[in-house]
Order: structure tokens, then sequence, then C-alpha cells
């Protein structure tokens, strides 16, 4: 199939494009290169140096005629958007929708969307959250996510243009930026092996879900399939706290760090972790990757 990945050059999409590549598809990635790298990408696609809200991107759907769009571009910084919400909708809604009205005029078979279960449920009402838990986002991040899932809800209504939608726990794994705010894992594991020391916001006991890159890209492979409909979540059901990551981390890079903690960050949500049982009881996709052989790969591909 031909497939454009937005956001390809990016830690998550680059991946789904290595794996999409060998599966023999024909494989575009569109991306802007604000936080993605051209090393990334893999050598077999064509890239397509592109911003999503470019006004050029219908024509360019109009020239390809993609099968399939997964769209993963974004802005992927919650507190960028709790700094500048209008800059976050401008990549995040509006990026969003020019992709869909691209997608829809040129015939697209379907879109793959990159959501986020750790934002569009809120402060969870119980744990793990399922599909079903209220979507109650207190960020413009999560705002901008769910009315993603909204509008592809529309273009699948009333344009007859199906899509997936992953609300992804939180991603980590080897080519993750450990330069932003977001991926505390890559953050420390940069940290530690610099001898540098990671601060812990808070008393640490703030729990999320980890869940391996390599496990979300399988589920991106399951998503080709036209019988994958609606929105899916993606993560491990295991909560793990930020303590226990340092933890971890510390031992796996062999530093002799110990624990420093700096106050907590003001609005940050106490714990977050999502079921499976969806996309388990019908695709069959489960997360294979332990914490502590994922945690090894992403230390030894930081090393390299
Ligand atoms: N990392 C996580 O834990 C996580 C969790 C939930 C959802 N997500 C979502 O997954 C997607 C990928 O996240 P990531 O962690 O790989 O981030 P990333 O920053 O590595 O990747 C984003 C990519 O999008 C590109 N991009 C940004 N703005 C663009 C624009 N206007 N036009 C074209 N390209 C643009 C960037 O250059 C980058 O290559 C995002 O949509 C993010 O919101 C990530």
């Amino acid at each position: 199939m031909k497939i454009a990945i937005t956001g390809g050059a990016g830690f998550i999409a680059s991946h789904i494009g290595d794996a999409y590549v060998s599966l023999g598809h024909e494989v575009f990635i569109i991306d802007n290169l604000s936080t993605g790298k051209l090393e990334n990408i893999p050598s077999q696609a064509t890239f397509i140096e592109m911003d999503v809200n470019d006004p050029a991107l219908p024509e360019l759907f109009m020239d390809e005629k993609f099968d399939i769009v997964n769209h993963h571009a974004a802005q992927m910084d919650v507190r960028v958007s709790v700094q500048d919400p209008s800059f976050d909708a401008r990549i995040n809604i509006l990026g969003g929708l020019n992709v869909y009205e691209s997608a829809f005029k040129s015939g697209v078979k379907k879109i793959i969307f990159a959501s986020s279960g750790g934002t569009v449920y809120g402060d969870q009402e119980y744990f793990p959250a399922d599909e079903h838990h209220p979507t109650k986002p207190i960020s413009p991040y999560g705002i901008a996510k769910l009315s993603n899932e909204q509008y592809l809800y529309y273009y699948a209504h009333v344009h007859g243009l199906p899509f997936a939608a992953f609300r992804y726990a939180n991603v980590y794994g080897p080519r993750q930026n450990p330069h932003g705010e977001a991926g505390v894992i890559a953050i420390f594991t940069q940290k530690l092996l610099r001898g540098e020391q990671p601060i812990i916001n808070g008393d640490g006991l703030q729990t999320r879900d980890y869940v391996y890159v390599g496990d979300v890209v399988q589920a991106n492979v399951l998503a080709l399939q036209p019988q994958m409909i609606g929105a899916y979540n993606i993560g491990t059901a295991i909560e793990t706290d930020v303590n226990t990551l340092f933890r971890h981390l510390r031992d796996l890079t062999g530093s002799q760090c110990e624990e420093q903690h700096a106050p907590a960050k003001q609005g940050e949500q106490l714990r977050s972790v999502l079921s499976h049982e969806r996309i388990h009881a019908a695709f069959g996709w489960t997360p294979r990757m332990s914490l502590i052989e994922g945690l090894s790969k992403t230390v030894d591909s930081f090393k390299s």
C-alpha cells in the first residue's frame, strides 16, 4: 500500500515507518523537522519536508493518492500547550484538519491517528482507564487530541473515511528526544549517562503507564487492517512511579546519583494508567516488552 506518515522523522512515527517499509509498503514521510531528524527517516521512504498546515498539502495528497495516512505530526509537549494554547491548536487541531480534509478529498481509505490516553481522560476516576472512561482533558494538548478524534468521527460518519485512533500511554524507547519536558525516561537516561543529576518533580510517587515503542509499532501495523476502527488505548495497565523509574535507570546506567527532588509541578496528574482490554480482545494486541527489558534497550541505544 501507499502510506503517508506525518511526523515520520520523529521518535514514534520513524519506528512505524521502519516497520511499514520492512513489510513492503511504499512509505512517504511528511515532516517539517521541527523536532524530528533526517537520520530517523527510513532510507527507502520518500521524504517530503512540509508542514501539516501547508496550503500545498491537499495538492500533494491529490497527486500521490495515498491509501492510508498515519497522522503522528504534532507539538507533543503538554506544558507548551498550557503556555501557548493557540500555538498548540494551530498545529494539533488545524494541522490535523488540513490532513483529514486532504485525505477525504483525495480518496484516502483510512486514517490512523496518534491520540493520547495520558491526557484525553483528564484526572482518572478509576484505574486502569478503559475507553469508556469519561473524557475530561485538563490541558490544551489533551483537548486538541480529543477534538481530533471527534473530527475523525465526523469524517467517518459523514464522509465514510474510517479511522483508528490510538490513545497512547507514555511511550518510550530509542530515538526519544531527551531535550524537551516530555519523555522522563529519555531525559533521565541522558543525564545519568552524562554524569548529570536528574531532578524528580515532587515526591516522585506520581505514576504513569510506560509502553515500549516497539509495542506501539505493532498496534500501528495491526491498524492497517480495515477492520480496526475507532479508539483504542495502547498501554500496559501497569503503573510505575518516577522514583522506581529513577532507580531502575540508575542501576542500568551504573550511575551513583542519589534521588534528588524539586517542588511538584503545579497541576501535574497524580496517576495515569490504561487498560488495553479492548484491543487485546478484538485484535490480540498485548504489550510484549517488560519495563526492565525496554529500559535496558533504551539505555543501550542512548549509549551508542
Ligand atoms: N511520546 C509519547 O509518549 C506520546 C504519547 C501520546 C501521544 N503521542 C503522540 O505521538 C505523536 C508522535 O510523538 P513523538 O513522541 O514521536 O514526538 P516527536 O516530537 O518525536 O515527533 C513529532 C514529529 O512531528 C513533526 N512535526 C511537528 N510539528 C509539525 C508540523 N506542523 N508539520 C509537520 N511535522 C511536524 C516533528 O518534526 C517530529 O518529527 C504525536 O502526535 C504525539 O502527540 C506521543
